[in-house]
């Protein structure tokens, strides 16, 4: 299993990783057989699972769930958990409840978005032992506050503002930091600036690893259809196909045939 320090190195040596997103038994089976390096049970769930219409839906109970699932099936591979809308800016006790919960139910390491008021927290959980993956740019909880999903750090002033937090991120010693929705020059930019690996989701290439979200990697909604987001295989369009096979060959009795009756 790779750990942080496998991420690490694959910075130093220039080589891009991969982080894919699992939630439940099938979806832990398919990264756990593929040759993903770290897998994430993103707060993402709450969408893409629950039929939310935001990530601000996901519970500490329902990330700690899904975590336990992908657990069960995935041994081999570093779980990185998200903590949920919140639950890092309630308290600190509290946000230290939530990661011993994740931590208890699987997770190696827990990702927070944002750092602008719970520095401190994050110092803590770090000090207390258990990595921390930040996430910065568009953060998909801050969805109310941005009025919308659209690209962060356009401006001078955003740039210099993202610079400044992917900065305190590494200071306060977060392993890693994942880069959303930023123009690929800034998430080059502070790659090179720090000695932390980045991972891109809308970032560009220069970035030190992809994540996706596994639901879209595989074409689930086709409606979905954000500029960064490449589908590497048509799932709702072949699942509605097969499904209206499956309808046509019992109306017109092809189905089930003998080989497949006792
Ligand atoms: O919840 C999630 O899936 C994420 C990724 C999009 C990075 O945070």
């Amino acid at each position: 299993m790779k750990t942080i320090h496998d991420f690490k190195k694959y910075k130093e040596d220039n080589i891009p990783f991969t982080v894919l997103t699992a939630y439940d038994f099938h979806t832990a089976r398919f990264v756990r057989d593929s040759d993903v390096d770290c897998v994430l049970v993103g707060d993402s769930v709450a969408q893409v699972v629950y039929g939310y219409p935001s990530t601000v839906h996901a519970t500490v109970e329902m990330m700690a769930r899904h975590t336990a699932i992908v657990r069960r099936v995935v041994s081999n591979k570093f779980i990185v958990v998200d903590m949920p809308f919140l639950s890092f800016r309630k308290s600190l006790d509290l946000a230290l409840e939530t990661v011993d919960q994740l931590v208890k139910a699987g997770a190696d390491a827990v990702k927070i978005e944002g750092v602008e008021g719970h520095e401190k927290v994050i110092e803590h959980i770090v000090q207390s032992g258990v990595p921390v993956m930040a996430h910065l740019g568009l953060t998909p909880q801050s969805v109310l506050g941005f009025g919308g999903m659209r690209v962060q750090g356009k401006t001078n002033q955003e740039q210099q503002k993202i610079i400044a937090d992917a900065k305190k991120c590494e200071e306060l010693g977060c392993f890693s930091l994942v880069l959303e929705c930023v123009p690929r020059h800034l998430a080059s930019q502070i790659t090179k600036q720090l000695s932390i690996p980045t991972i891109g989701i809308g970032a560009g290439i220069e970035t030190s690893g992809q994540v996706l979200v596994i639901y879209d990697l595989l074409g689930f909604d086709q409606s979905f259809q954000p500029k960064f987001v490449k589908r590497f295989l048509n799932t709702e369009k072949d699942s509605i196909k097969a499904i209206n096979q499956f309808c046509l060959e019992v109306k017109t009795k092809q189905y089930p045939s003998v080989e497949e009756s006792y």
